[in-house]
C-alpha cells in the first residue's frame, strides 16, 4: 500500500485476522462531522437531515426489514435481475477483478456477485464501503460462507471510500452500487458523484449500478409508506439517533412520517412533519430548534429514472454502457458501464 502513512493518519486500522481488516476514521472526527452537519442542515429555513444519518445500528436493521416488506419491490426485483445475469456478467470478468461495493449494508445481494466471482477466480478480494457499522457484522457473516474471501472494509462515506480505493493500489475493480442508493442524490450532485466514480476508475475497471425506474405513483408511494409502519420507524429513528449521539430532546410522538411522489422531479420525497409548535435542543450541535405545527424536515429523496435519462446521464459523465438488464415489469434496471 503506497499511501500507508497517509491512511494511518486519517483512518484507524483494525486487523481481525489474515482475511479481514477494516479502516475507519477516528471517532472524534465522526462525531464532529455529525454535529456540524446537523447544525447547518437544521438551522436554516428549509430544514433537512442527510439520509446517510439514517444508518446507525437500529436504522440499518430497520432498513433490512424494509427490504422484505411486500410493498418494497426494489430489493426483490434487483435480486431477481442479479440471479438472472450470472453468465452474462461473467463474460466481462477475467478472473483478476476485485469487488468494491458502495453502500454494502448487509451485503445480501453481494453474495450473488461473489458466487459469480467464485466460479472464475480462487482468491476474491472484496472492499465494502459503508458509513454504517453494519459492515463489520456482514463481513464476518460473509467470511464464514466464502473461505476464499479477503475483506478490507472501509467504514466511511462513499466519497471517503472511493478516495481510499483510488490510492490503495493498481488492481482492477468491479465497483457495484446497488439498491438504487444513487437515487438519493439530487441531479447535480448525482452527476458530480458519477464523475467522481469515473475519475476514480482505471480504463479497465467496470461499474455496475442498480437504478429504480419511473412507474405508477401508487406503487412508489406504498413502497415508502408501508402498511406495517416500518418505513415510518426507519424515518423517525434518525431523531432517536440525534437524541442519543448529540444529546438532543426530540419527542418522537410530536412527528409524523410523510412520503409523497413528486411527479415533476421524478422522486419520492420523505419528510418528518412536526405535529405541534415545538422547540428542541440539540446540545452537541449547539442549536435550539424551533418548529411550527405542520413544518417539514426533509430526510430523503429517492429519484426514479427513465432508461433514456440513464443513457444520457452515463454519456454525460464519461461512461460507456456495456449492458443493461431489466426485470419483466421494467420496474428496475442494472447498468454495467466502463470508462469511455
Ligand atoms: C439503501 S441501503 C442499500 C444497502 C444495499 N446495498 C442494498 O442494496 O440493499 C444504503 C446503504 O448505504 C449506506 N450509506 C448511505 N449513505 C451513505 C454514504 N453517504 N456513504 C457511505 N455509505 C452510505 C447505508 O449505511 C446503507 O447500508
Amino acid at each position: 500500500m503506497n499511501t500507508a502513512l497517509q491512511k494511518s493518519l486519517t483512518y484507524k486500522k483494525y486487523v481481525i485476522d489474515d482475511n479481514l481488516q477494516y479502516f475507519k476514521p477516528h471517532s472524534t472526527k465522526i462525531e464532529k462531522t455529525f454535529a456540524d452537519e446537523i447544525c447547518s442542515s437544521l438551522s436554516g429555513d428549509s430544514k433537512h437531515i442527510h439520509p446517510k444519518f439514517f444508518y446507525d445500528k437500529k436504522g440499518s436493521a430497520l432498513f433490512d426489514k424494509i427490504c422484505i416488506l411486500p410493498e418494497y419491490y426494489p430489493t426483490r426485483t434487483e435480486i431477481k435481475i442479479l440471479k438472472n445475469l450470472k453468465s452474462e456478467l461473467s463474460e466481462y470478468l477475467d478472473g483478476s477483478f476485485r469487488l468494491v461495493e458502495l453502500g454494502s449494508g448487509s451485503s445480501m445481494k453481494t453474495r450473488l456477485i461473489l458466487d459469480i466471482f467464485s466460479k472464475i477466480q480462487n482468491k476474491i478480494e472484496y472492499f465494502p464501503i459503508d458509513i454504517s457499522e453494519i459492515l463489520t457484522e456482514s463481513s464476518e457473516l460473509l467470511q464464514k460462507d466464502y473461505p476464499n474471501l479477503h475483506i478490507t472494509g472501509i467504514i466511511d462515506t462513499y466519497e471517503g471510500g472511493l478516495e481510499f480505493i483510488e490510492k490503495y493500489d493498481d488492481k482492477k475493480n468491479l465497483i457495484i452500487f446497488l439498491g438504487s442508493s444513487f437515487g438519493n442524490f439530487i441531479p447535480n450532485e448525482g452527476k458530480n458523484f458519477l464523475q467522481k466514480i469515473n475519475s476514480t476508475m482505471k480504463k479497465e475497471d467496470l461499474f455496475l449500478i442498480g437504478l429504480d425506474l419511473v412507474k405508477d405513483k401508487k406503487i412508489l408511494e406504498n413502497a415508502y409508506d408501508d402498511s406495517q409502519g416500518i418505513t415510518a420507524n426507519f424515518n423517525l429513528n434518525v431523531l432517536s439517533r440525534i437524541n442519543d449521539e448529540l444529546d438532543a430532546d426530540f419527542d418522537l410522538n410530536n412527528f409524523e412520517h410523510c412520503a409523497k411522489y413528486n411527479e415533476k422531479d421524478q422522486r419520492v420525497e420523505m419528510y418528518l412533519k412536526s405535529l405541534v409548535n415545538q422547540s428542541v435542543i440539540i446540545s452537541k450541535a449547539n442549536i435550539s430548534l424551533k418548529l411550527k405545527q405542520g413544518e417539514l424536515i426533509h430526510t430523503e429523496h429517492s429519484h426514479k429514472y427513465k432508461i433514456s435519462q440513464i443513457k444520457d446521464l452515463m454519456e454525460k459523465t464519461g461512461f460507456e454502457i456495456k449492458q443493461n438488464w431489466l426485470d419483466v415489469n421494467k420496474h428496475y434496471a442494472l447498468i454495467l458501464v466502463s470508462k469511455k
